[in-house]
């Protein structure tokens, strides 16, 4: 049994055989209807509880039909609508979700919750996001970018705007894969230093540049993700575009980067603001990839947490 928490938690190797088998299982679907059943079922008999303390619609999605295309069952459960949410500790919810379910995946606010979580639960958990990380969405990041165009190691990442969560797991992935990282952003919304310590110690380069057309000189990918995340307080919102506006990846900031680096953004966006609308419709993005992607990558992941 694995929990799948971190990327930098997880071993190296295991990761890149996560990325191969999706990409095989992606391609073994080819033209198939969404809900055909997967030629071998590695979940069959296997029972997934998705638990939401936030909003989701990517998560939600794939890894339910992901679940069914492998031959389990699912159960989607809303944080508020448990004990959890009404003052049951997560360890006493992870002792008896285990005696329920095979897999548990959970969103929720405070990485602790996640800690306690795999520390109590019998079964593989996996993290679905966390105001600190998103690991599951940099795995369908790495699979879509070497997709389009091969290997990602030793390649140009160029973060643009806020130091977020899922800044924080491509960080992890920058030492995992090796490839370079370059954040550009204001001061005020670095990423934590701690992981770009992690990066830097495992011998890739990670620069923190605030111009943003210096930053994205010589990048292989250019990412963006929105400026209020669903932990940051609604009334910060005005303060944070104040500070992020000169971040906005628009169509001339994509041309000082390489002319064939890609565009991704994890979704939700919203257009006009950290991104144009003709950079997310535009030939260099990727998003809706990385979003189909995520079907693939979690049903590798969950292959993983379960040794089938
Ligand atoms: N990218 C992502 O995790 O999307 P959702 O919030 O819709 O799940
Ligand atoms: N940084 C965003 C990612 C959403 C998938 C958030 O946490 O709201």
């Amino acid at each position: 049994m694995k929990h799948f928490l971190d990327i930098h938690k997880t071993d190296a190797g295991d990761l890149r055989t996560v990325i191969d088998q999706a990409i095989a299982m992606k391609v073994s679907r080819n033209g198939r209807p969404k809900g055909a059943p997967d030629d071998t079922q590695p979940l069959a008999g296997r029972m997934v509880a998705l638990i939401f303390e936030k909003p989701s619609t990517r998560t939600r999605v794939s890894f339910d039909v992901g679940v069914r295309q492998m031959g389990g069952q699912t159960m989607v459960l809303s944080g508020s609508d448990m004990q959890l949410g009404h003052g049951e500790t997560i360890a006493d919810t992870a002792r008896v979700m285990s005696r329920y379910v095979d897999l548990i995946m959970i969103r929720t606010f405070d990485e602790a919750v996640l800690e306690e979580m795999a520390e109590y639960a019998s079964v593989p958990v996996i993290n679905g996001l966390t105001d600190r990380t998103h690991p599951c969405q940099i795995m369908a990041d790495v699979m879509t970018y070497e997709e389009h165009r091969g290997p990602i190691k030793g390649k140009k990442v160029v973060w643009c705007g806020d130091g977020n969560n899922v800044c924080a797991s491509f960080l992890h992935a920058a030492a995992q894969f090796g490839f370079d990282f370059t954040f550009t952003g204001p001061v005020q919304l670095d990423p934590e230093m701690e992981f770009v310590g992690l990066a830097r110690n495992a011998g890739v380069s990670v620069a923190i540049e605030r111009d943003p057309f210096k930053a994205v000189e010589g990048a292989d990918l250019v990412v963006a993700d929105t400026w209020v995340s669903m932990h940051d307080a609604q009334s910060a919102k005005e303060r944070r575009h104040n500070m992020l506006r000169s971040y906005q990846v628009n169509v001339d900031l994509m041309r000082h980067a390489k002319p064939d680096a890609l565009f991704m953004h994890c979704l939700p966006a919203h257009r006009g603001e950290e991104v144009t609308s003709e950079v997310m419709d535009g030939p260099q993005s990727v998003i809706f990839d990385e979003a189909e992607n995520r079907l693939h990558a979690q049903k590798a992941i969950m292959r993983y947490c379960l040794g089938v």
